[in-house]
């Protein structure tokens, strides 16, 4: 079978929920076993009783991306029940209770919040993750980010989108320093997802080409790929999956 994931195991960041879950779903019905990250242990576990009940192996490990050592703490659990890390997928980079603000009317007591989860959490994870990858010479690491941290979006979200653009940044140099140790390092720049809040939903879907919001299946359905075998030679990339509202 193209892109055959058994055996191998996966960390989901943020992966209680929305786009997150259903990359573990996608990354799941491929056969690999889940570590299903986030913040909020109850939605952890949600997530990781949905895969149970599809047939997988999967383990809710609550943590905060942005704080190193529950990273370390984190991953020595994981590592523990499932077995080493292959696949790295970080999903979370949305703060609890993320708002809109026009960036001249913030401060920098706003700001923190956006670059603890998109850039030190992905600092963190990789950083925790990427040594073993490179002497078991294999590993996959995909971060989520958004078309706020390639193209930009005139809706308020500047310092998210510079969070996002700095784990980008950080993804494409990660991906040179490891491409010749069989790791791969690439990152979705997503679109609107239709996991917003249902009133906005009709109105912004107008306005993308095909029509309509991404579903977090679309999502885990290209990690798959980014996560299999066969995407050996796919690296240092950012792939645009947003029904055609950025192209390239
Ligand atoms: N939804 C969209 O329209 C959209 C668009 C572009 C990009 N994205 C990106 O997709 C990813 C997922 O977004 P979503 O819409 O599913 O978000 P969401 O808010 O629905 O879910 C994110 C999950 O991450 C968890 N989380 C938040 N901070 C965390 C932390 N510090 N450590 C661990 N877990 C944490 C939350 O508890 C939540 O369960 C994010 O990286 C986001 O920036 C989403």
């Amino acid at each position: 079978m193209i892109f055959d994931l058994t055996g191998k195991v996966a960390l989901v960041t943020g992966a209680g929920q929305g786009v997150g879950a259903g990359i573990a779903r996608r990354l799941a019905d491929q056969g690999a076993a889940i570590a299903v990250n986030d913040l909020v242990a109850d939605r952890a576990s949600a997530t990781v009783d949905e895969l149970v009940e599809r047939g997988a192996r999967a383990l809710a490990i609550q943590f905060d991306v942005g704080d190193y050592e529950s990273v370390v703490a984190g991953v020595k659990e994981i590592e523990a029940q499932l077995g080493h890390i292959d696949v790295l997928v970080n999903n979370a980079g949305v703060p609890e209770n993320m708002g809109v603000a026009k960036f001249s009317e913030t401060t920098p007591a706003d700001w923190a919040s956006f670059v603890d989860v998109n850039l030190y959490g992905v600092l963190n994870c990789c950083n925790v993750v990427i040594k073993g990858m490179c002497e078991r010479g294999f590993g996959r690491v995909i971060t989520i980010s958004s078309a706020a941290g390639t193209a930009g979006a005139p809706i308020g979200v500047a310092v998210y989108g510079a969070s996002k653009g700095g784990g980008l940044a950080f993804m494409r140099n990660l991906a040179l320093e490891v491409a010749r140790q069989g790791v791969t390092a690439n990152c979705i720049a997503l679109g609107l997802m239709n996991n917003v809040p249902k009133e906005f939903l009709p109105a912004l879907a107008e306005s993308i080409p095909v029509g309509r919001a991404g579903d977090p299946d679309e999502i885990g359905a290209c990690c798959v790929y980014l996560a299999s075998d066969e995407a050996g030679w796919m690296t240092g990339q950012t792939l645009q999956l947003n029904g055609g509202s950025v192209t390239t």
